[in-house]
């Protein structure tokens, strides 16, 4: 056997051993390069005779073709092998199973007051919200809430320091004050939002508490008209056979007023009154201060704690925990 059939031999050995793309370079390099035997084979030709030179460029030329037709099919092969293995590395599994995270949800707070607003904009109301750090203004002065009355003093009213005359809104009130101001009866709107008082906390009472308060001013508006939205509210709220009551109140921006409650029928007979909002008909002063004719238009207001009808729909004890964001008592809405 020539040294021309032991070396191409040997090279389709390697060339098949070869487990890699880079296996498979080394025996290009050791079969072909310049320090290979194949090298100095062809360093030699110099010194044959022409017969001899041909006859070893003839054998050459085999072993190159050879060569070079089994080093592509092998590298054909390995760089198909080595895509495979990529994409089975990257592959995803689409049948895993899912990490679990727990899904979230609105708070019970978020959860009752979009059913409070999904009542009224039913009724065809709109609605409308305003700043919490308010003007005196339009918490007060507008609502006919004399610089005496006791709501101004300063144990109800959170001041905002460094600025003349800004309170944090005691109620949402003032949201309506900004409507009457801005926009000509009809009104129909709703106000929600948070509300202040420099109250300290316990079961029934929150620093921060919040509010839908409801307006209507148009011609011809009637207390009448107030108890069939608050009778209708009420059972929409907290079920079909509900009644309301009435009972005399006060506000400075309301006459007359009333304190609204609601009939439930509690466990083994049980059945009573749980006041649920204040309410009224808006004060002509009010509708002059925001200049709409007292003469011409007439109106009711309503105010809601969102957090009261969170409580009493869901037997929720401690107001506190409606803002203590403790995740076992959240999960249970
Ligand atoms: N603004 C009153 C409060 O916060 C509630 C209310 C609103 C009462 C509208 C009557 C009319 O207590």
């Amino acid at each position: 056997m020539s040294d021309i059939d032991r070396i191409t031999q040997d090279a389709l050995e390697a060339i098949a051993a070869a487990g890699t793309l880079d296996e498979l370079d080394e025996v290009r390099v050791r079969v072909t390069g310049k320090r290979s035997e194949l090298a100095g084979i062809q360093a030699s030709m110099r010194d044959l005779d022409p017969e001899g030179r041909k006859a070893l460029g003839q054998q050459l030329n085999a072993f190159r073709g050879t060569f070079q037709a089994a080093f592509d099919a092998r590298h054909e092969a390995l760089a198909a092998a080595a895509l495979d293995a990529q994409l089975e590395s990257e592959r995803l599994d689409l049948t895993a199973p899912p990490r679990r995270l727990p899904p979230g949800r609105p708070h019970l707070l978020t959860q009752v007051e979009q059913e409070m607003l999904d009542v009224f904009v039913g009724m065809g109301y709109r609605v409308a919200e305003g700043p919490e750090a308010e003007s005196g203004t339009y918490n007060f002065d507008l609502l006919n809430i004399e610089a005496d009355h006791p709501a101004r003093q300063e144990m109800d009213t959170i001041y905002v320091d460094g600025f003349d005359d800004v309170v944090l809104r005691t109620h949402t009130s003032p949201v309506q004050a900004r409507v009457m101001t801005t926009q000509a009866p009809p009104i129909a709107v709703v106000c929600p939002g948070r509300t202040y008082r420099a109250d300290a906390a316990d079961a029934t009472h929150s620093p921060v508490f919040s509010q839908v308060e409801g307006l209507v001013v148009a011609e011809g508006i009637t207390m009448a008209d107030l108890r069939g939205t608050l009778l209708e509210f009420s059972r929409r709220m907290f079920g079909a056979d509900r009644e309301i009551r009435l009972r005399p109140s006060f506000f400075p921006f309301t006459e007359p007023s009333a304190e609204v409650d609601v009939s439930f029928e509690g466990a083994g007979g049980n059945h009573g009154w749980l006041e649920i909002l204040g309410s009224g008909m808006v004060d002509p002063n009010v509708l002059a201060f925001c200049g709409i004719d007292p003469d011409r238009y007439t109106g009711f207001a309503f105010g809601i704690g969102i957090e009261r009808v969170a409580m009493l729909r869901h037997q929720v004890r401690d107001i506190r925990d409606l803002f203590d964001a403790d995740a076992r008592f959240l999960a249970r809405f």
